[in-house]
């Protein structure tokens, strides 16, 4: 028995159960994936002031503010002619380059420090009884069991079980073209991200530290990568981007990401919330999914703690207007 049961440790699920914690609200993060492979897994880098803030102010943003290189803007490349965008000067804020995967391994530090429960390896099957007595049914070790809680938080992103379940609406589109992203050891090209616009398709200058570029070229929804030898990859990156100072390096990580939109009208259902990509897809043009995951569970981490503050159900039941709003 918990107060909140999680599922799903990524950005959203590790920091709901931070927050709780920081309110006194006990939770248990139920995670299908090993620490291990959760902690490596490369996606976003980008975190948005209301990102780089939450972190700080609950306590989870030092190894952030020393490592993560911090942006006052971006370059927008059309057909070599650049546009700086000056974040700063136009909105006093700015963005942090630090990998998702580093945002991951701090919060399950600070959680395991903080004596908090994550259970790795635990796959949800379902979650029961969501009107007024949830349980979340998971496989662990093969064996079947249920945990009891108060209220479940579905932080499982898009191919989770938390949706599946809910009388919602799913409102989709898939987009005719997807991402192939790298992590690659060579030094940034630029200090700054660029995104490029080129007839033969988008590609995208982005990084991790001073020694590791991230880069990202559009290609055809159907591809896979046997179409796309490290060679295509970087002379199509060197064209689009139109960066001279671009050097080849040794290809780390390698992936192709689909671009979609998903939105869960409503995003709960009796005790079920759900939270980040579970709720909502966003293509990954605009950098945002972790900056809104963050966002949905700092609001759901105030109305949790309305509601075992002073029983006001009041914030509970506007989650989801607050974020459609
Ligand atoms: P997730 O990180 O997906 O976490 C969900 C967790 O639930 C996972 O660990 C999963 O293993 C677990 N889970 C799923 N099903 C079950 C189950 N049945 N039982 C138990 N556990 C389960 N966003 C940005 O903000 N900026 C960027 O620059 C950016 N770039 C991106 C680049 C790429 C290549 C990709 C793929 C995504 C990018 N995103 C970016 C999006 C961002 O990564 C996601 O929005 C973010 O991971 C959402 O966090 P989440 O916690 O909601 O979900
Ligand atoms: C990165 C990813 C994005 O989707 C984006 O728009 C900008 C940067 C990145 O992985 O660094």
């Amino acid at each position: 028995m918990t107060q909140v049961g999680i599922i799903g440790a990524g950005p959203a699920g590790l920091m709901l159960s931070h927050l709780l914690h920081g309110q006194g609200i006990a939770s248990v993060v139920l995670e299908r994936r090993s620490r291990d492979y959760v902690e490596r897994r490369v996606r976003a880098g980008v975190l948005e002031q209301g990102s780089t803030d939450l972190l700080a102010a609950s306590g989870v943003g030092q190894r952030m503010q020393r490592e993560g290189l911090a942006h006052d803007g971006i370059k927008l490349r059309f057909a070599g002619e650049e546009h700086r965008i000056d974040f700063r000067r136009l909105t006093g804020r700015g963005i942090t380059v630090y990998g998702q995967q580093e945002v991951v391994k701090d919060l399950i530090t600070q959680r395991l420090a903080d004596g908090g429960e994550i259970w790795f390896e635990t796959e949800v099957t379902a979650i029961e009884g969501i009107d007024n007595n949830p349980r979340i049914a998971y496989r662990r070790n093969g064996d079947e069991a249920t945990l009891s809680c108060e209220f479940v938080a579905g932080c499982d992103g898009s191919h989770g079980v938390a949706h599946a379940g809910m009388d919602a609406k799913s409102y989709e589109r898939s987009y005719p073209f997807s991402w192939l992203g790298i992590l690659a050891k060579t030094p940034p090209a630029s200090n700054e991200l660029i995104y490029a616009y080129h007839e033969r398709g988008f590609a995208l200058h982005s990084m991790r530290s001073p020694e590791i570029s991230r880069l990202y070229v559009q290609v055809d929804a159907d591809d896979t990568m046997d179409a796309w030898p490290e060679a295509r990859i970087w002379d199509e990156l060197r064209l689009r981007l139109a960066e001279p100072r671009l050097q080849p390096g040794e290809i780390i990580e390698d992936g192709i990401t689909p671009m979609r939109s998903m939105v869960m009208e409503p995003m709960q259902c009796g005790r079920l919330f759900l939270a980040g990509d579970a709720a909502h897809i966003v293509p990954a043009t605009g950098a945002k999914g972790m900056n809104l995951a963050l966002a949905d569970v700092k609001v759901l981490a105030e109305a949790l703690t309305a509601w075992y503050r002073s029983a006001s159900r009041d914030l509970l039941d506007h989650y989801s207007d607050r974020w459609h709003g």
